[in-house]
């Protein structure tokens, strides 16, 4: 405890030096928490109230010109990372749903026809939602992209990545919980300024959280699409739903689940044979990544039981050495926030991510950052008794990271004594980096908002489980 303690302090920020040594000695000296676990963080930040951004702030602002396409944004568009989807919205008509698109050292340009939609929300009516795949793209390529053809057109670009391979080197940013508060801005700020640079964002669920206001007012849903536009416009997030993508909202006649994130966010999720697009899997250089949904079935013959049932079996280490999963709803949390509402999931399917050596699987919806160690909790049988997590080799790390930022703020409430399974926690917003190097190597770091962009406030270097399956615990 006291060693993890001073080497984090020795990368913490100066100005809450002085409280942080003056914390950690006392705890080294005296003991007086419990502490069956890892560490606890005592970092002391300054206690703000987290407040949304007003509607009339810069990163809210509507683009000029007439029809001029808003909310940027791409994802991944096919399996193995040579297609992209390409969205965005105009308001005044439907304008052209076409993208041009031409590579950087490429004189021909080529154009890819998209679809536009609509809905309405209780009395909200949606502008003109556009969405155009483009497909067989070069791998590592960088390709300029113009939308809003005929009317006022907006050029951006992105990388494609490199072709999928078991050692090729790509780093993934981590988001979750973003929301649209001056937080909220200071984490994407603190993504983009790392200077380790994020390639695509794992991003793992409630994006805008319009539906904290009154009639779930879809005005918010804009106002993040545009203020993420900035990072997502030229470099693909990998969405996972989260409970404030449901909207369920029957008060005001809004009964179908997931309306707004459904029409906005577009997944290539029939590319890996899902039948919904809350779940899917798509490859990206030498990382397999599965998107499941804490918030649609997975109960035994659910379709995303079955899917994840044929899935887990098709991924090839030999080819994608890095299996990854994104979900909202964290299994192993021990904040006094959302806890154990990961537990039936878990149930069910944490067998499965120990026998197929899953290496990390990152989650959000509790506000703070955790970190465990590598256990497993699948010996269980309703007579047996035997219901501890215990220390597990072949099982993922699993990494809380819902600290976007939301309007809801911080989750500061945790359970007493720090479980054994957990290896770091800390109640602070930020974002994190996971940098896969080779195979066998991968290093993961959190970066608090509080800290310069360069500060690694708990790292990991992880080592693959399945071709380097030795102890990569930080506290053994
Ligand atoms: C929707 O209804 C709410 C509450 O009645 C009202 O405040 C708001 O102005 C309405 N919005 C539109 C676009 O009509
Ligand atoms: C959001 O962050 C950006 C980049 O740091 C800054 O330019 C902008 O003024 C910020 N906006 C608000 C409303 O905080
Ligand atoms: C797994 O991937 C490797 C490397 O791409 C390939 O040689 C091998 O045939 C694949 N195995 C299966 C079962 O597809
Ligand atoms: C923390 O959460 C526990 C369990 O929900 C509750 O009993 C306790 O009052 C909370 N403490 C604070 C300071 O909110
Ligand atoms: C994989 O990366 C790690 C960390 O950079 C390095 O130590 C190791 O030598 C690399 N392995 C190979 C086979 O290059
Ligand atoms: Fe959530």
């Amino acid at each position: 405890m006291g060693l993890l303690g001073l080497s984090s302090f020795s990368r913490a920020s100066s100005s809450s030096m002085v409280a942080y040594v003056i914390l950690v000695l006392g705890l080294v000296l005296n003991g007086a928490l419990p502490c069956n676990g890892g560490q606890t963080s005592l970092f002391v930040r300054k206690v703000e109230k987290t407040i949304d951004m007003p509607l009339d702030s810069d990163v809210f602002r509507v683009p000029p010109g007439y029809n001029a396409p808003q909310q940027v944004h791409i994802t991944q568009g096919d399996h193995v990372g040579k297609g992209v989807i390409v969205s965005w919205v105009t308001v005044d008509e439907p304008g052209s749903s076409k993208v041009l698109y031409w590579s950087e050292n490429g004189k021909q340009k080529k154009q890819a026809e998209g679809k536009f939609t609509t809905y309405r929300f209780f009395n909200y009516t949606s502008g003109y939602i556009h969405h155009c795949t483009i497909r067989n793209l070069e791998f590592n390529t960088k390709y300029y992209y113009v939308v809003g053809i005929g009317h006022t057109e907006r050029t951006f670009w992105f990388l494609t990545p490199p072709e999928v391979g078991p050692d090729v080197p790509y780093t993934f940013g981590l988001i979750g919980d973003l929301g649209q508060s001056f937080d909220s801005n200071r984490t994407l700020t603190h993504y983009e300024l790392n200077p380790q640079k994020g390639q695509a964002v794992l991003f793992v669920g409630d994006l805008s959280y319009a539906d904290n206001y009154p009639n779930h007012d879809n005005v918010r849903w804009d106002t993040w699409g545009r203020f993420v536009e900035r990072s997502v416009a030229y470099q693909p997030w990998i969405w996972t739903a989260g409970n404030h993508e449901i909207d369920f909202a029957p008060e005001i006649g809004e009964t179908k689940p997931f309306k707004p994130y459904s029409k906005r966010y577009h997944v290539p999720y029939k590319a890996s044979g899902s039948t919904a697009p809350f779940w899917y899997s798509i490859k990206r250089a030498s990382a397999y990544i599965i998107v499941l949904s804490s918030y649609s079935a997975y109960g035994k013959y659910t379709p995303q039981y079955k899917w994840l049932e044929d899935e887990l079996p098709k991924v090839n280490r030999s080819e994608t050495p890095w299996l990854i999963v994104l979900m909202h709803s964290p299994w192993y949390n021990s904040y006094n926030y959302h806890y154990m509402e990961g537990e039936t999931m878990r149930v069910m399917y944490e067998p499965w991510f120990v026998q197929y050596k899953v290496d990390v699987v990152f989650a959000g919806h509790v506000h703070a950052y955790e970190r465990s160690e590598r256990v497993s909790n699948v010996a269980y049988n309703i007579v047996n008794g035997k219901c501890i997590p215990v220390k597990d080799q072949s099982a993922p790390v699993y990494i809380t990271i819902g600290d976007g930022g939301n309007l809801e703020g911080l989750a500061t409430n945790m359970t007493e004594p720090q479980p054994a399974y957990s290896a770091y926690r800390e109640a602070s917003f930020g974002h994190a980096i996971f940098d896969i190097k080779n195979r066998t190597h991968a290093y993961y770091s959190w970066h608090r908002n509080q800290d310069g962009y360069a500060v690694e406030a708990d790292t990991m270097w992880f080592f693959n489980r399945h071709w380097h399956q030795l102890d990569d615990s930080t506290s053994s």
